[in-house]
């Protein structure tokens, strides 16, 4: 915002102070009038936000704190998100803040004379800003629901421990730097969880066996990315998505086991044709694998982890993925060493 709009905030705050409890009255009254909330419990966690707003706005924008606002706003999305308010619901109640103020608005604006309107797209900005923050707390319980079951269906494979949270982060690592722009690297952050569902369609008797795989049973486990990518296409259904999450989600899935010279798995898709996704997928899944203690193995130090994917760049893996990893593979040993798997976690 610019110093003018900070400064006409500023003044509406002191305004909004003065008429705190009007403005509060006006919109229970509003409220209860379109009869938007449910049940008292609903109303009462409306009522709780909508207190905080306003005094948060008075206080925190009278000072031309915004960053404090916006995170007393956050503090109101998650109470309404946690507790199970639609975001439907929300929006509507919100709206309703802007005819509680508006008459009060007007008044004092006709009193000095002067138009409104410049005004009204300042706290419109401001309004926005709090519509994506609510927005972002409902999307932040999807991501932990389906972290919550990604983590559900890993604890079959046992000794997995802190896998789903490392390769998340170590793939988000060389996603900011190989594809920067958008969302791409928030977005295999979110979704690299989901690789490995497949393994719930996977037998108990070769999934736990200790011990080798028979060349049959490694067939069977091969299949997860089939059996993974499938079940996230039940939910593409229809949609012919070309990108976003559900689109990365199933990449990773179907194609984290593919090589880069065409040998991996299953459709030995190979070079570019790779989806970038998979392809950064791959690098985090071996790190991982190979530096984490497994039942029926001792975890290999960081370097020889190094040396290992190294030595398959333009084999196993993508050339380019493995020149990022090279570079920020001290990184690579810091997550490691953050999420140090207790001994048989599972
Ligand atoms: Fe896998
Ligand atoms: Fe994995």
């Amino acid at each position: 915002m610019t110093p003018q709009e900070r400064e006409i905030i500023r003044k509406i705050a002191l305004l909004f102070r003065e008429h705190q409890d009007a403005i509060l009255q006006n919109w229970i009254t509003i409220m209860h009038q379109g009869g938007i909330f449910r049940d008292n419990v609903e109303l009462g966690y409306f009522q709780y936000g909508f207190e905080k707003l306003l005094h948060d706005f008075v206080t925190h924008l009278g000072h031309g704190d915004l960053e404090a606002y916006y995170e007393g706003n956050r503090e109101i999305a998650r109470q309404i998100s946690y507790n199970d308010i639609s975001y439907e619901h929300f929006i509507e109640a919100f709206h309703l803040f802007e005819d509680s103020y508006m008459e009060i608005l007007t008044r004092a604006k006709e009193k000095e004379g002067k138009n409104v309107c410049d005004c009204l797209s300042v706290i419109d900005r401001l309004h926005h800003k709090t519509i994506a923050i609510v927005a972002q707390s409902y999307f932040e319980i999807h991501d932990n629901t389906v972290f919550a079951l990604a983590k559900l269906a890993a604890m079959r494979d046992s000794g997995t421990g802190y896998h789903l949270e490392r390769t998340r982060e170590y793939a988000a690592l060389l996603a900011r730097d190989l594809h920067p722009e958008g969302d791409f690297a928030q977005l295999i952050y979110r979704v690299g969880p989901l690789h490995d569902i497949g393994k719930t369609g996977i037998r108990d008797a070769i999934l736990l066996k200790e011990g080798r795989l028979t060349e049959e049973e490694f067939e069977a486990v091969k299949l997860h990315t089939v059996i993974g990518a499938e079940a996230i296409k039940q939910i593409i259904g229809a949609h012919k998505l070309e990108r976003g999450y559900l689109k990365m989600a199933w990449e990773i899935a179907l194609y984290h086991h593919e090589k880069y010279d065409g040998s991996g798995y299953p459709t030995g898709l190979r070079g570019e044709a790779i989806p970038l996704a998979a392809r950064i997928f791959a690098v985090a899944d071996v790190y991982d694998v190979i530096t984490t203690a497994r039942p029926y193995k001792s975890g290999a130090p960081h370097a020889e982890a190094v040396a290992r994917i190294e030595a398959e760049a333009g084999k196993h893996f993508c050339p380019a993925v493995v020149a990022v990893f090279l570079r920020l593979q001290e990184e690579f040993d810091a997550i490691r060493c953050r999420y140090q798997d207790q001994v048989a976690v599972f």
